[in-house]
């Protein structure tokens, strides 16, 4: 019988499978200290809660609008509005979609016909590429150096620009390396994306989450180019729901438009009481507080995990600073082991989950990604666990 070919060739989420292995070995007795998932250890703040469970208890457990709720979508408009000054119609503009998974495949499937390019950074979150591929596009990765925090330079991005490209795709702040790309940098990548026609896809997702004063440049913000520019966001990290499964697309109306039909006919619609939840999580000033507070600490934590390398002073293993998300990219460069070998070796010998950098391209070689969105205790006793096993090595 006829299977996909294409899906045989793409390979599962490293870190879905990890996760799931490190659940298996929990389960089994096998104490291990998982710094592989992106998830936040906060609950979902108490208010969005109870709005959800409102809504549920007053029935809005049904089909909803597809594009999502217009009075979720206005307020929306207004939030991003307010943070970045320009203006998405909420009508004709802005998709709830499940998951800022979800916008980014939605995005994808509006733009890209088959064997169509997209541009992305070769350290940066699998999907970015994997989504090209689910939907027979070809990702192409764009060379990205540790000393430039993994931001491909201008060079970089434009000789890979072919007849059959059709976006770029950038994430700040970057999931796996923590990278913030200035406003400058956002400039030129946007006026790059408009000499050659192109569409920009800014993956906004940790925009909340900065540290040691970094600023965050939406590529909403920036100067002309409007009909270039997808934004793909997300409830998931800012509000410490990724299981709510919501996120949301801001783009030109002939983009929404072919990205409700894919929507339509992958999902229908974001449960009703869900987005509900979503309201309650963009208008209370509570919820903002909560955001705030989960922010620093993950600010804390970060400051922790530098103190201890300050402290140690290992030889064998160091790091990227990041300046926003919730991951340190942790360079094993001078083991000279590559970073599939040295997950392996991690969770065998030292039981520590971490996702090997190769899993987000090839300049991810030679570097680990852990999360610091996990208890602090636990976090100290990884790294520390990662130190003593690569000055071991
Ligand atoms: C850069 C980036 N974009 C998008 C997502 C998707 O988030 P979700 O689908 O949970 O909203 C993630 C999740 O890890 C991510 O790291």
């Amino acid at each position: 019988m006829k299977t996909n070919q294409n899906l045989a060739q793409i390979t599962e989420s490293f870190t879905i499978q990890l996760a799931d292995r490190v659940r298996r070995l929990t389960a089994e007795g096998v104490p291990v200290i998982g710094l592989q998932t992106g998830d936040p250890d906060f609950n979902t703040p108490q208010p969005i809660i109870d709005a959800a469970h409102q809504a549920m208890l007053q029935g809005k457990t049904h089909y909803a609008n597809s594009r999502g709720l217009p009075e979720l979508r206005s307020a929306l408009s207004a939030y991003v509005e307010q943070r970045t000054g320009r203006r998405f119609d909420p009508n004709s503009e802005m998709l709830i979609t499940h998951g800022g998974t979800h916008a980014y495949h939605c995005a994808l499937a509006a733009i890209l016909n088959p064997g169509d390019e997209v541009l992305v950074p070769a350290a940066s979150w699998q999907t970015h590429a994997n989504m090209v591929r689910v939907l027979r596009g070809r990702p192409i990765q764009i060379k990205a150096l540790p000393e430039n925090d993994f931001l491909p330079t201008l060079e970089e991005w434009e000789s890979q620009i072919t007849d059959r490209t059709a976006a770029l795709v950038l994430n700040t702040p970057s999931n796996p390396t923590g990278a913030v790309a200035s406003r400058a940098y956002m400039q030129a990548l946007l006026d790059l994306a408009k000499t050659h026609n192109l569409y920009l896809i800014s993956d906004e997702v940790y925009d909340h989450l900065l540290y040691d004063g970094a600023a965050f440049t939406s590529a909403a913000s920036l100067a002309g180019g409007e009909d270039h520019i997808i934004l793909v966001n997300s409830f998931s990290k800012t509000y410490a729901m990724t299981g709510w499964r919501m996120g949301y697309l801001c783009a030109p109306a002939a983009i929404i438009s072919s990205a409700l039909k894919e929507s339509q006919h992958t999902i229908t619609n974001v449960a009703e009481f869900v987005q509900i939840g979503g309201l309650t999580a963009v208008t209370s000033p509570e919820v903002a507080a909560s955001v705030e507070a989960m922010r620093a600490a993950y600010a804390e934590r970060r400051a922790q995990v530098m103190a201890a390398f300050a402290q140690r002073q290992p030889r064998r293993v160091g790091y990227i600073t990041p300046y926003g998300a919730f991951y340190f990219f942790l360079d094993l460069r001078p083991l000279g082991m590559p970073s599939l070998a040295a997950a392996e070796k991690l969770l065998n010998d030292a039981r520590v989950a971490v996702v090997p950098g190769l899993a987000y391209g090839s300049s991810g070689e030679g570097f680990i990604r852990v999360t610091i969105a996990a208890d602090v205790e636990h976090v100290l006793t990884g790294v520390n666990r990662i130190i003593d096993w690569a000055e071991a090595q």
